[in-house]
């Protein structure tokens, strides 16, 4: 247990979050795009005809139903190679990737709030997001306001090539993209202690042809 003298105001809890921009994000742009293929839409109709807050395109079910992470999860751990082990400083476990998807967006479509599951951490990167569009992501507080009892909103500043980690457990969605220009992210766990993960993916061989 962790033992502070009171002396003044002392912030009780906290809920970190951090951001990166990923070096040579030109060059990881276009290959990391090209890999993002097939998937599903996520929207699902209710009996009543009410669709969920859940309309994308995404390979999300998909990789889950086969129990692998996709194909460009190589390429996406490169990419984030340096930053990784600059976030490892402020994570007390090895930073192990247990999921990873991605989601695109246009013409209305959204992703309503939803959360993570209950340990670890996650991060959204930003792939093709033009700001002067688009939103980033809004992130809920777990608690209420102690003075008006309301759920704070938070809404970070991020350009394309930005890279956000934050708690799994905290609430966040992300608004309609009422544009016709498409806003994809790829977005990705981190274990929590003890956590298990899908299987890393066979890795991509490069046919050389003949010698
Ligand atoms: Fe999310």
């Amino acid at each position: 247990m962790l033992l502070l003298t009171l002396n003044g105001l002392l912030k009780m809890f906290l809920v970190p979050i951090e951001s990166f921009h990923i070096p040579d994000w030109e060059k990881w742009k276009p290959r990391i795009l090209s890999e993002l293929k097939g998937g599903s839409t996520l929207a699902t109709i209710s009996s009543s005809g009410r669709t969920s807050f859940d309309d994308m395109e995404s390979d999300f079910y998909d990789n889950n139903k086969r129990g692998v992470l996709p194909d460009y999860y190589y390429v996406v751990k490169e990419a984030l190679e340096p930053i990784l082990d600059e976030f490892q400083e402020d994570y007390p476990i090895p930073l192990r990737i247990i999921n990873m998807w991605y989601q695109a967006t246009r013409s209305g479509k959204m992703h309503g709030v939803h959360n993570h599951g209950p340990i670890g951490v996650s991060a959204v990167m930003y792939v093709d997001f033009d700001p002067t569009i688009h939103k980033p992501t809004t992130f809920y507080s777990p608690f209420p306001d102690y003075i008006n009892g309301e759920v704070q909103e938070f809404t970070p500043e991020v350009k394309e090539g930005d890279i956000v980690f934050f708690p799994s457990f905290v609430h966040h969605c992300q608004d309609p993209n009422e544009s016709d220009k498409q806003r994809v992210v790829v977005s990705m766990n981190f274990a929590g202690k003890g956590q298990g993960m899908l299987r890393e993916p066979e890795p991509l061989t490069i046919s050389r042809g003949p010698v």
